[in-house]
């Protein structure tokens, strides 16, 4: 059994962060998005995996993530040099699958269910396709599928106008070798891309053993700033433990779950956890609020900051309001002038979103 995971695509719904970097290395409560994704592919017993990778990110996936020793496993990079479709993505990899089933994942997806349960089920149950689903209250944006009382799987269908249920595709299959000849089977879609989904509905058209399995836990589609907020909160929910390897001074306070990495320090702050503190930061008079990760050297004073994300080497100092709901990209700065403390000044990226109220 292998894996393959796909890091590539363009990541316009995180614009202005997937300018300079990949949507899959944008970090939930510190750690990249992808990274989950390796790591409980390994904890279901799968060590040969490889990753698609696009030019723009490529090489920064590549560096960040490395040949598999961080995670026990042997990593292949893979190469596609236009952002074709998912299914584009598998024949592209044939070269790696050769002949063995796979698990293909979504680097932008996180679920709680482990991929144990389900693979235990596609090889117990000798299935050419198992996928899962997950009801969702917008199914219009994903592949959506048509289930019979009785389970049996009637249709997929790639983000319907009029979805024929709420039941959408999570991005993780499993998958036989067959998968390639349906593959070299379909057309591109109206959105020009080689779609997984009409592959898999190729192997029900042809009666292949496809099944589906529904999620019992979330499922985390990471792609916009809101769903990466929510990812934000269920990961520090879920696995966040306290730590302290940095220094706290004595009138700095704090409940909750909070870890703090090293050469950390922090002055004067009240915070709530749960939070993440990446190393090197210096906090000073900060109110920090439930929710919020910070990462590596990022410096915050006198500022107030709830249920947000700050990537590494940002500062943010003197903001007399109340910062919420927030993404914050690598070595941003955002201060208060105090000369001219209501007049506002701004050097913000292409497609920046700024909301003052
Ligand atoms: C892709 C799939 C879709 C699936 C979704 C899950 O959509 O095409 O069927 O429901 O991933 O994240 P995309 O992210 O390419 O819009």
């Amino acid at each position: 059994m292998k894996a393959l995971i796909l890091s590539g695509g363009k990541g316009t719904r995180l614009r202005p962060l997937t300018y300079t970097g990949a949507k899959q290395l944008v970090p939930v409560a510190n750690k990249p998005i992808l990274w989950y994704g390796i790591e409980s592919i390994v904890k279901a017993g799968i060590t040969d995996i490889g990753i698609i990778i696009s030019p723009e990110t490529g090489d920064e996936v590549k560096s960040k993530t490395g040949d598999g020793s961080l995670f026990g496993a042997k990593i292949t990079y893979i190469l596609q040099d236009q952002p074709a479709g998912l299914a584009h993505a598998v024949k592209i990899a044939q070269d790696f699958l050769g002949n063995s089933p796979f698990i293909m994942y979504l680097g932008d997806n996180l679920i709680e269910d482990s991929l144990k349960q389900f693979l235990d089920v596609f090889l117990s149950e000798n299935l050419d396709s198992l996928i899962l689903l997950k009801t969702v209250p917008n199914p219009s944006a994903f592949g959506v599928a048509k289930v019979a009382e009785n389970g049996k799987i009637l249709e997929l269908i790639e983000k319907p106008k009029e979805p024929p249920s709420n039941l959408a595709l999570v991005g993780v299959y499993f998958f036989t070798n067959i998968i390639h000849q349906a593959i070299d089977r379909i057309k591109p879609s109206p959105r020009g891309e080689l779609e997984i989904t009409d592959a898999i509905q190729y192997l029900i058209t042809q009666q292949q053993n496809v099944q589906a399995k529904q999620l019992t836990g979330w499922w985390l589609d990471t792609g916009k700033k809101d769903d990466l907020l929510d990812a934000n909160c269920i990961i520090l929910d879920s696995y966040l433990l306290s730590e302290n390897q940095g220094k706290i001074n004595g009138k700095t306070k704090i409940t909750g779950r909070v870890s703090i990495g090293k050469n950390s320090q922090l002055i004067n702050c009240t915070l709530r956890g749960p939070i993440i503190i990446g190393e090197n930061c210096h906090l000073e008079d900060c109110f920090i609020g439930a929710y919020t990760s910070i990462g590596n050297n990022v410096t915050l004073k006198d500022i107030d900051i709830d249920h947000s994300v700050i990537l590494e080497g940002s500062t943010i100092v003197n903001i007399n309001q109340r910062i919420v709901d927030s993404l914050i990209g690598q070595r941003a700065k955002i201060s208060l002038a105090p000369k001219h403390p209501h007049a506002l000044r701004f050097l913000i990226g292409d497609d920046s979103q700024i909301e003052l109220m």
